[in-house]
């Protein structure tokens, strides 16, 4: 979907805008604390039901207030809304029905997100990998938004087995269940990572067309690929005991990536590290609408962090193949420019204070 309009109220710094953005590229322009992150901040609750920026609620609140609202209208006239309040209420609105809960919102808007905070942390850690595979995976792959759910549920019991040191049948019971699940969810995975990758391909084939050749994917699905899991459990009772966790399972997955056998974050430089990030959700976010029909949506925060003029070029010629909405921040707008379509079907935006404004056609080039 694309957002034909979106209104944000109380949210951050964020008092009320109503915005009415293009179908495919919104550029926001504004100065430092001016409101650029809270207004994609905002978008990226419409998709997830929470923040990349914080996992307290009351930060997204707008000081001395109880509760903020974020709703759109999305490109079918279908008009879906989150209200959150201080102590944690929610509603969800989808066409006027309240009956909803943020996983019905998520099947609607599939949000990616690249941020300066995000990228470190994509490289920096298993984490913020699985988050984006998984994404990808709930979007693409409709059959995993079942699995994976039964394999949490069975996770968290084993895990609260093994902190209170139940051991015998009913361990067992679970390991059982726990080892079935991470198989299916290994091949899932695996699958998905395999037209990742080609879909990559593609997509650095065109903005890094130099390196392209040389990067690869690794996958791993959580456990050593040379030995079954039960196995594993069984060896490391006694530890997983010590740490009342998990320490093997599908819930351990990762996907390294390299660059002539090296890890990228080692040997590629950060404006490389950041391109490869880009070419990677925006293959990710074509799979979204190959499976879809529905246009995913992707937002840039601090577009001008990293990457050079020449960079942003040839990220706006992977950007106009794509079917996708985009909003891309930066500070200054000279830094857009480069982004600029040859066609004039893109908006931009001005934030200052926490009240957004169009630029009309005039102003974009002065
Ligand atoms: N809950 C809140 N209520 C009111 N204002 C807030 C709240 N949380 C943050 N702010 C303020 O909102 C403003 C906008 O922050 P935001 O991070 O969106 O700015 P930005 O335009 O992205 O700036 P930068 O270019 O530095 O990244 C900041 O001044 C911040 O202090
Ligand atoms: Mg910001």
């Amino acid at each position: 979907m694309s957002i034909q309009s979106l209104t944000v109220n109380q949210f951050r710094n964020l008092d009320y805008a109503n915005i009415n953005f293009a179908p495919s590229l919104n550029l926001i322009v504004g100065d430092n604390g001016s409101g650029k992150s809270s207004l994609l901040e905002s978008v990226f609750f419409l998709g997830h039901g929470k923040s990349f920026r914080t996992n307290k609620i009351e930060n997204l609140i707008q000081s001395e207030k109880d509760h903020f609202v974020v709703s759109a209208k999305d490109d079918q006239n279908h008009q879906l809304g989150v209200q959150r309040g201080k102590q944690g209420e929610i509603q969800i609105r989808i066409n006027g029905d309240s009956k909803f809960r943020l996983s019905d919102l998520a099947k609607h808007v599939a949000v990616q997100v690249i941020t300066p905070e995000t990228f470190r942390l994509f490289f920096g850690g298993p984490k913020e990998r699985r988050k984006f595979v998984d994404l990808g995976l709930f979007h693409v792959e409709h059959s995993f938004v079942g699995v994976w759910r039964e394999f949490k549920k069975v996770l968290l019991q084993r895990n609260a087995c093994l902190r209170q040191r139940i051991v015998g049948q009913q361990l067992d019971y679970y390991n059982q269940l726990f080892c079935q699940q991470s198989e299916i969810i290994a091949k899932v995975r695996s699958d998905y990572i395999e037209r990742l990758a080609n879909e990559l391909n593609k997509w650095l084939a065109i903005i890094m067309p130099d390196l392209a050749d040389n990067i690869a994917l690794q996958y791993q699905r959580g456990w050593s690929k040379s030995r079954q899991l039960h196995e594993l459990l069984a060896e490391h009772n006694e530890r997983e005991i010590k740490y009342g966790y998990s320490l093997f399972g599908a819930h351990k997955f990762d996907v390294q990536f390299s660059f002539n056998r090296q890890p990228v974050e080692q040997v590629l430089s950060r404006g490389q590290q950041k391109l490869f990030l880009m070419a990677l959700t925006i293959a990710q976010a074509n799979l979204i609408f190959e499976s879809q029909q529905i246009a995913p949506i992707i937002l840039i925060d601090d577009i001008g962090a990293e990457l050079d003029q020449h960079s942003r070029a040839v990220l706006a010629k992977a950007i106009g193949k794509l079917t996708c909405q985009l909003f891309i921040t930066a500070i200054e707008k000279n830094a857009l420019e480069a982004m600029l379509p040859e066609q004039q079907n893109y908006k931009m935006f001005h934030v200052k204070h926490g009240v957004v404004t169009e630029i009309t056609q005039g102003e974009k080039h002065e």
